[in-house]
């Protein structure tokens, strides 16, 4: 099964698995049984974020996966996340630090500013008062001295909007190698993705399903697309399996979430067909909407006033 799994260059000369198991709202109980049943099934990369909360269980049930010889460290690609209240650069080694404790490894593949916003150290929720003033080139220096140091093997963003990655590639002394983002036939997220193609930076999708468990947020449902569901029939696959295989045709990384073993599955067996020219060509159809907007960040104190500043337009 393994072998089956395709793999995207980064800027670092590593390969990053095109699949990944996202670990967001997947609860504490039943995330470390998604990760076991994962692997086992045959994916090699874990998408995981210290505000998930949910490392620690996710560590216990690594260690356990090497320790049976289900996987070898090496064979098996780490993401995690810098969170918000961290981007101070003292203390973005401690937060590094942490994950590490609490998913019992001494690396990550690769390790990611979460979003381009700041908020106290030590504060939580999204209360104006919480919020700083991000300066991104002081937290991606600290995020290089973790690349220096070897515990993170790759850095990179995520949320990032064109412009955003623009700045930073102005005073970067190492390039991002990734930049994670909603991404999925929904929100195509085109301008970004030339620009990280023109820079040498690869997008990753997140929500690539449409993020259709996340009832607080508005979308429309991407899996339930008419010209998904005919292109999904017209290959006898399923939609989401369209959806994902949609992605590693247009060329990045998908971490499509489930905690249900069946659509785990589901979601890996992606590999040995493709979408036929004539029928990829129907996704210029689709409507597009960015789902997670992003609006918890955004206040009248913050840096960002509306949804149009956080991501520079791009929405
Ligand atoms: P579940 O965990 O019950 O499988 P996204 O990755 O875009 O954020 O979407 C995640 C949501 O999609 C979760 O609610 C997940 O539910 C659901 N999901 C995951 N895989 C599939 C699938 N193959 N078919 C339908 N729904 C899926």
């Amino acid at each position: 099964m393994a072998s089956q799994i395709s793999f995207f260059p980064l800027n670092t000369g590593a390969k990053i698995p095109s699949v990944g198991l996202g670990t967001w709202q997947a609860p504490e109980g039943l995330v470390g049984n998604a990760v076991a049943a994962a692997v086992k099934i045959g994916y090699r990369h874990i998408d995981c974020a210290q505000i998930y909360g949910n490392e620690k269980e996710i560590g216990s049930v690594l260690k356990k996966l090497f320790e049976d010889g289900v996987v070898k460290r090496e064979d098996l690609w780490i993401t995690s996340k810098l969170w918000c209240t961290d981007h101070a650069p003292e203390d973005v080694p401690t937060a590094l630090d942490r994950t590490l404790k609490d998913l019992q490894l001494d690396y990550v593949d690769l390790y990611l500013i979460h979003w381009p916003i700041r908020l106290k150290h030590g504060s939580t929720g999204f209360a104006p008062e919480n919020f700083v003033v991000p300066d991104i080139p002081s937290t991606w220096r600290a995020m290089e001295a973790l690349f220096d140091s070897g515990k993170a093997r790759a850095i990179g963003v995520s949320n990032f909007s064109t412009k955003k990655l623009g700045d930073l590639l102005e005073v970067a002394r190492v390039p991002p190698a990734v930049n994670q983002v909603e991404c999925h036939p929904g929100w195509q997220q085109n301008k970004l993705r030339e620009f990280c193609k023109s820079k040498g930076v690869h997008l990753t999708g997140y929500s690539p399903l449409g993020s259709r468990g996340t009832t607080w947020l508005k979308g429309g449902d991407v899996l339930q697309n008419p010209i998904i569901k005919e292109i999904a029939d017209n290959l006898g696959k399923t939609p989401a399996q369209v959806a994902l295989r949609w992605g590693l045709q247009k060329g990045h990384s998908v971490l499509p979430k489930s905690t249900t073993e069946s659509r785990i599955k589901e979601n890996f067996e992606i590999f040995d067909w493709s979408i036929p020219e004539d029928l990829f060509a129907k996704f210029s159809e689709f409507d597009q909407a960015r789902i997670l907007r992003g609006t918890m960040f955004t206040n009248e104190n913050c840096v960002y006033r509306t949804v149009e500043e956080l991501w520079d337009g791009e929405i």
